[in-house]
């Protein structure tokens, strides 16, 4: 099947499944935001390319329209009042609109919703600024302790911990993660870490790993690395925002977050948390704070940030909380399920993050056996179904990861395609 007919195929089957939703539409109202009647009208606010159906949104979420055009808005406005609003302005003129005042309403947003206090969150432009901070500027190790490591972490951490060795004079160990992993098995890696290397001192953790969308359970792993006297540091690039669960239970105190994936703002722009009695135990940037100084601000410096995009996040957070995180993370599993449950008994076909819901949520890759070449299936996937994914060459696989903007019709169309492939392999 060429490209042009695979298309018309596809269009017919999204058909069926638009009339499908339209008989459902009758039977139910906007108001239940589990029903596809509702996240029609969410996808109805994003304007995205009818080129090819984009199932990468793991790389980075596309604004929605409410979002774009406060972004716009506020660029107009930084670009018209300029340095007046981060400077005198608001000395001159009490009335006066001030980017720090409004930079700490939405910090405050964000500790609200994650359950903690606001002077233990501060700004950056993304998880890997975040990430490296916290990595790099944790203190407490010592020439000789070992710090840990599973290989499904993103790979810009993973040089970070690596960089220990130089820095602070660490034997930095990586562990293999389990292919296929459990819950137990994961919680099992690190114990098996610590056990190996008595002298651990760091685990980095990575919620939800980039590559597979596998989910690790945070909570238990911290809890036990904390009974060896060990200390987590976790990326949370993929998991908040995308996952319904409760950041205080996790009992983590140092975290990376960015923003502009799961929470739909503008690119560049991310956050840091450190629990407010560990703050200590990461390094002050030379230029701000001396040692002893604990305010969270001075473990960064971002010099000018893109101010119009922070200050979006505060919309992008009022679009995402109008819909509700319990709704967010059932729809995303639903967008899964819709594809993967084609390939549960396909034997061509390997899905690579386990059917333990505690263990996926809507980013999940998949790899099919006969195929050798992941960055070519993701051309094939591109250039002959107009599906745009993502290539997980270290898996053989090809990662999925659908957005707000993405309906059931786009995931039934990448399970036709998987399987014309996976026939054209015999
Ligand atoms: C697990 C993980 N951590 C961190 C990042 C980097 O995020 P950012 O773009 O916010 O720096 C990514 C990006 O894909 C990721 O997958």
């Amino acid at each position: 099947m060429d490209r042009r007919d695979f298309l018309k195929t596809t269009a017919a089957l999204a058909s069926v499944s638009v009339a499908g939703s339209a008989v459902t539409a009758c039977a139910q109202d906007t108001s239940n935001k589990d029903s596809d009647v509702f996240w029609q009208t969410i996808i109805n606010q994003y304007k995205v390319t009818d080129e090819f159906i984009n199932l990468n949104a793991g790389h980075w979420g596309i604004m929605s329209e409410p979002v774009r055009k406060a972004f716009n808005e506020h660029t107009e406005f930084i670009n018209a009042y300029s340095s007046h609003y981060v400077g005198h302005g608001r000395s001159a003129n009490p009335n006066a609109r001030n980017y720090n005042v409004e930079r700490m309403e939405i910090i405050q947003m964000l500790a609200k919703k994650l359950g903690v206090q606001s002077d233990e969150l501060v700004f950056t432009r993304g998880a890997t600024e975040s990430m490296q901070l916290l990595i790099s500027g944790y203190n407490k190790i010592r020439p000789g302790d070992s710090v840990l490591y599973a290989d499904a972490a993103y790979y810009s951490m993973a040089a970070e911990m690596r960089h220990l060795e130089a820095y602070r004079g660490a034997n930095v160990v990586q562990l293999t993660m389990p292919d296929p992993v459990d819950f137990q098995g994961s919680i099992n890696l690190f114990e098996q870490g610590i056990k190996d290397n008595p002298n651990t001192k760091l685990i980095l953790l990575t919620h939800m790993a980039n590559r597979t969308g596998v989910i690790i359970p945070v909570k238990e792993i911290t809890e036990m690395a904390r009974s060896y006297g060990v200390d987590v540091i976790v990326d949370m690039a993929h998991s908040w925002g995308q996952l319904d669960y409760n950041f205080v239970d996790q009992g983590t105190d140092f975290v990376g977050f960015n923003l502009h994936k799961w929470i739909g703002a503008p690119l560049g722009t991310g956050f840091m948390y450190i629990k407010k009695n560990r703050m200590l135990d990461i390094d002050t940037k030379s230029s701000k704070g001396l040692p002893g100084n604990n305010d969270i601000n001075n473990r960064t410096q971002t010099g000018t940030m893109n101010l119009a995009a922070v200050m979006s996040v505060r919309e992008a957070l009022n679009f995402v909380d109008a819909i509700g995180i319990r709704h967010i993370d059932k729809r995303f599993r639903a967008l899964r399920n819709e594809w993967t449950k084609e390939f549960i008994n396909d034997d061509r076909v390997d899905i690579l993050s386990p059917e333990d819901e505690r263990m996926h949520c809507g980013l999940t890759s998949f790899r099919i056996n006969a195929h050798n070449d992941a960055r070519e299936l993701a051309k094939t996937l591109l250039n002959d179904y107009a599906i745009n994914t993502a290539a997980i060459p270290e898996y053989n696989g090809i990662r999925v990861s659908p957005g707000f903007y993405s309906s059931k019709a786009d995931m039934a169309t990448l399970a036709v395609a998987i399987k014309d492939i996976a026939n054209k392999q015999g």
